[in-house]
């Protein structure tokens, strides 16, 4: 007889009541409130059984919230929600690694709750440990809501992909950095001029380092790689850059070039492990992932048997996000229930990570040095010591003793190799400012 891992309620006890406890009526709280009370009957239809919000936790009860919370009970602690004998499942929408999003996932699991979290800080520290929880304690734990937002991309690699070997996985999983790099193309405009306009228009937060500093997406991207790959969780591992170096030139260059500039998170498998890393990219203009604009997000699995797939809409906001935490909840309400990474914890094997000196692809270059004769042999001398081939170059020049820029593109080679030849450089006299580098994705 087939059974699923957790299936209390199922389509025969249509019509039950399932009693919902949120903690966290934000953003994401607000936005599944509403989607419960407004598709009730949807809802009903396709999970078999009515939700009920129960209880609710939050910072500040006195706070005007879009949404009546009449009837909830109110909980200032939000691991409370976890031992109330009036609550059946708890969705988890505060936030951060630790603290009391950690206490109350760990709670509700061990009071065999199935918990719903759109929190991919956690996951990315915690997800192996907490999906042994859950595996103990016989409950689903789901997040569909942490990685890129209202695509539904934990199911497709969980579930849709599941008989494919994962070659690769990558994409855009910050709409931040996308936004803000698709404006600097657009309007030519600096950085720091764009980040302003993305925290006033509210599509930055206030301290935007988690999302401009490549956190975020190497957290959804940690997530991706043990989806993909069958290991644990290991956010450590990731290479982490994010968006800040971009400058405006590089950008027009990239144009030149034929590519534009995205903040990627990859996570590969190669002959000598598991790249993951998370950095500003050229891609080519004509590829899907290039011309993914604004906030949204993409995602492209590599499968051996299904080739590429490609997954793209909103990453972020109250909808899509709210979106894909109902659609955990119905699942788990209808008994359709997978292990918390798609294999059980057990049979999770840690495969080596390889770190990003030893990326192998094809590098952009810009040099800001002085215009002297000598200066061009110079660069090619140290790039032929340390065997770095160059496939163009580019210099745009002023007149003697001014700072130009001389820009190139690489041939393949191994990262270390050409940090090596961009530290010698650095030394030169004719050099004005720190080389910038930007990989060459090979999409
Ligand atoms: N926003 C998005 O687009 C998005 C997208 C994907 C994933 N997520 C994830 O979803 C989660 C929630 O994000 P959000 O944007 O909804 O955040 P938010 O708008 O800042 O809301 C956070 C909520 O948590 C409550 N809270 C904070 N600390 C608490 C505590 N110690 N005890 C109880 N409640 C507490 C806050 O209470 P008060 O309202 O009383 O202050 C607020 O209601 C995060 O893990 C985030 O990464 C968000």
């Amino acid at each position: 007889m087939l059974t699923s891992i957790w299936p209390p309620i199922n389509l025969e006890n249509s019509g039950r009541d399932m009693k919902i406890g949120i903690a966290g009526v934000g953003t994401v709280g607000i936005g599944v409130i509403k989607i419960l009370q407004q598709h009730t009957q949807l809802l009903n239809q396709r999970a078999g059984t009515n939700f009920e919000i129960t209880a609710v936790s939050g910072r500040d009860r006195s706070k005007n919230r879009p949404v009546s919370l009449d009837g909830m009970t109110w909980y200032d602690n939000a691991v409370d929600l976890a031992s109330d004998d009036n609550v059946e499942m708890v969705l988890e929408l505060i936030g951060g690694s630790d603290g009391v999003a950690k206490e109350l996932c760990e709670a509700a699991l061990k009071a065999e709750k199935p918990v719903v979290t759109a929190n991919k800080a956690l996951l990315a520290v915690h997800g192996t440990e907490l999906a042994r929880l859950a595996e103990e304690k016989n409950v689903p734990l789901a997040y569909e809501a942490a990685v890129a937002g209202g695509i539904p991309i934990v199911k497709a690699m969980r579930e849709g992909l599941s008989g494919n070997a994962i070659s690769r996985v990558y994409g855009i999983l910050n709409g931040t950095c996308n936004y803000i790099l698709t404006e600097m193309e657009e309007t030519g405009g600096d950085f720091g001029d764009i980040l302003d306009e993305a925290q006033h228009l509210g599509y930055a937060e206030a301290d935007p380092s988690f999302d401009i500093d490549g956190v975020d997406a190497a957290h959804k991207l940690s997530i991706l790689t043990s989806l993909a790959f069958g290991t644990p969780v290991d956010f450590e591992s990731v290479y982490i850059e994010g968006i800040r170096a971009v400058s405006a030139e590089d950008i027009a260059f990239a144009k030149e070039f034929g590519y534009r500039i995205r903040l990627l998170g990859v996570a590969r498998k190669t002959e000598k492990g598991i790249e993951q890393r998370v950095h500003p990219c050229m891609v080519r203009k004509e590829t899907a992932i290039a011309n993914v604009s604004g906030v949204f997000n993409a995602v492209v699995a590599e499968g051996d048997f299904v080739d590429s797939t490609v997954y793209e809409g909103r990453g972020a906001g109250e909808g899509p996000t709210a979106s894909a935490v109902v659609a955990d909840i119905i699942d788990i309400a209808a008994g359709r229930v997978s292990p918390t990474f798609g294999i059980p914890v057990d049979k999770m094997v840690d495969i080596p990570k390889v770190p990003v000196e030893e990326h192998i692809g094809r590098y952009y270059v810009r040099l800001t040095v002085y215009d002297r004769p000598g200066v061009i042999a110079d660069v090619s001398a140290v790039f032929r010591d340390e065997e770095v081939s160059i496939e163009s170059l580019l210099q745009r020049g002023r007149g003697p003793e001014e700072a130009v820029s001389v820009v190139l593109t690489t041939h393949e080679v191994q990262e270390a190799a050409l940090v090596r030849a961009l530290a010698k450089i650095r030394e030169f006299d004719h050099s004005v400012d720190d080389p910038r580098m930007i990989r060459i994705a090979k999409l």
